[in-house]
């Protein structure tokens, strides 16, 4: 089995979806690894570190595509919709892609795929269940975008963060609040503290209390209704406007007293909570810094813009999209141990193979057969429940 490594094309991606390290398990697997001249060149992997672990250049994009059997990309399909399209005259039926390609909230990028037999999984639909845990890519991701808004925030405020004491005068430390305490919350949590900040957070789920302690920040107790916001798979459920009003209410007394608060609140497959209004925006000091890491999802705050940076009475607002790709190095290297975790799970004896009783398999694969498989995005399509037949394997 080839897989092949393409040069990622979506605008400001510096990621590359195989790093040279991994290559030798893959190797010993069975698989051969064929990369696209300067594939990893953006992330600080030249084509000669994959060689050296036993990776192949391929001639061009074209030969890439034209000799593997999987495609191994970071975004691909709905994930890379503009400059993606470039690569469907490239793919070919019996290929399998394997990529965040975004089929929820883009479905109709699959459509042609699928049509033309292409083997789609979309590695944003892993379970978040123990044994899946070492494929997980989101929270991978999502750690690296934990570390950079705390960065970004740093940058932004006129304040340092740590307690100085110095013989010229005292600093006292930012005020850091976070919202959302799952896998970025966490980090931003982690990297805040080690800055010096004094940081605050509040979720839904109150099992993350004790998370959130051991990091070294405070619990922000809310007088909020005791129903319990954890839903499935560890994930929050959605809970309703009600809740999310008094939630506002009640927490704008702590969104006013930070000096930076980092949004990262998310219900999966649904619009980001509105949890910060321009109000409570006002009510911040002025110089204060939001970072909206839920920007593309809608945003946890009324006035963030996804990509921009806006400032509104005083207040940075800042709404970063792909962040991961900033921090190329580690996001490529996180990535790739998943990507290959998610192959030697899924390939045995060279083949692919797509039992339908497996949770990890079954959830990924979105395209086979000619067809869109996959139950919830061929319900963003519109397509009855079942397609037309079903194979096992190929
Ligand atoms: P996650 O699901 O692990 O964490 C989200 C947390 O928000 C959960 O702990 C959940 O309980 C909590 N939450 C939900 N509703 C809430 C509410 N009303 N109040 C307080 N907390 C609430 O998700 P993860 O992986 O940490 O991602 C967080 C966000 O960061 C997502 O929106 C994700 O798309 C985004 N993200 C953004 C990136 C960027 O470059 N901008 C990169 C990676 C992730």
């Amino acid at each position: 089995m080839i897989i092949g490594v393409p040069k990622e094309t979506f605008p400001g991606e510096r990621r590359v979806a195989l790093v040279p390290a991994v290559l030798p398990t893959l190797s010993k697997a069975g698989f051969q690894v064929l990369v696209e001249p300067g594939a990893g060149s953006a992330a600080g992997f030249p084509d000669s570190a994959y060689e050296e672990k036993g990776g192949e250049i391929a001639p061009s994009r074209a030969d890439l595509f034209g000799s593997a059997g999987l495609i191994l990309q970071v975004r691909a399909l709905g994930a890379n919709p503009v400059a993606g399209k470039a690569d469907a005259a490239l793919v070919r039926a019996g290929q399998a892609v394997i990529a965040l390609c975004d089929p929820l909230s883009v479905p109709e990028a699959v459509r042609e795929p699928a049509e033309n037999g292409v083997t789609v999984f979309s590695l944003e639909l892993l379970p978040r269940i123990t044994r899946a845990q070492s494929m997980d890519v989101l929270s991978s991701m999502a750690t690296v975008a934990g570390y950079k808004a705390v960065l970004l925030a740093a940058a932004e405020l006129p304040r340092m963060f740590p307690l100085l004491m110095t013989a010229a005068g005292t600093v006292f430390p930012a005020r850091v609040f976070v919202v959302g305490a799952g896998v970025a919350g966490l980090m931003a949590i982690a990297t805040a503290r080690r800055l010096g900040a004094v940081v605050e957070a509040y979720d839904v789920r109150a099992a993350v209390k004790e998370q959130v302690e051991s990091l070294g920040a405070k619990f922000v107790e809310l007088p909020l209704p005791a129903e319990s916001g954890e839903g499935e798979g560890g994930y929050a459920k959605a809970l309703d406007e009600e809740f999310y009003r008094r939630q506002r209410e009640t927490m704008s007394r702590v969104v006013a007293g930070s000096d930076v608060v980092i949004t990262t609140a998310q219900v999966p497959g649904k619009k980001a909570p509105l949890l910060i209004t321009g109000e409570m925006v006002a009510g911040m000091g002025p110089g204060s810094v939001i970072v909206d890491l839920a920007a593309e999802q809608g945003g946890n705050c009324e006035l963030t813009r996804a990509g921009e940076t806006v400032v509104v009475h005083g207040v940075t607002v800042l709404g970063p999209a792909n962040l991961p790709a900033t921090v190329p190095y580690h996001a490529s290297q996180m990535y790739a141990k998943n990507a290959a975790a998610f192959l030697l799970h899924l390939v045995k004896d060279g083949n692919l193979l797509l039992d339908p009783e497996d949770e990890i398999t079954r959830e990924t694969l979105v395209a086979h057969g000619g067809d869109v498989v996959h139950p919830r995005v061929r319900a963003a399509l519109g397509l009855p429940a079942e397609p037309a037949s079903r194979e096992g394997s190929s």
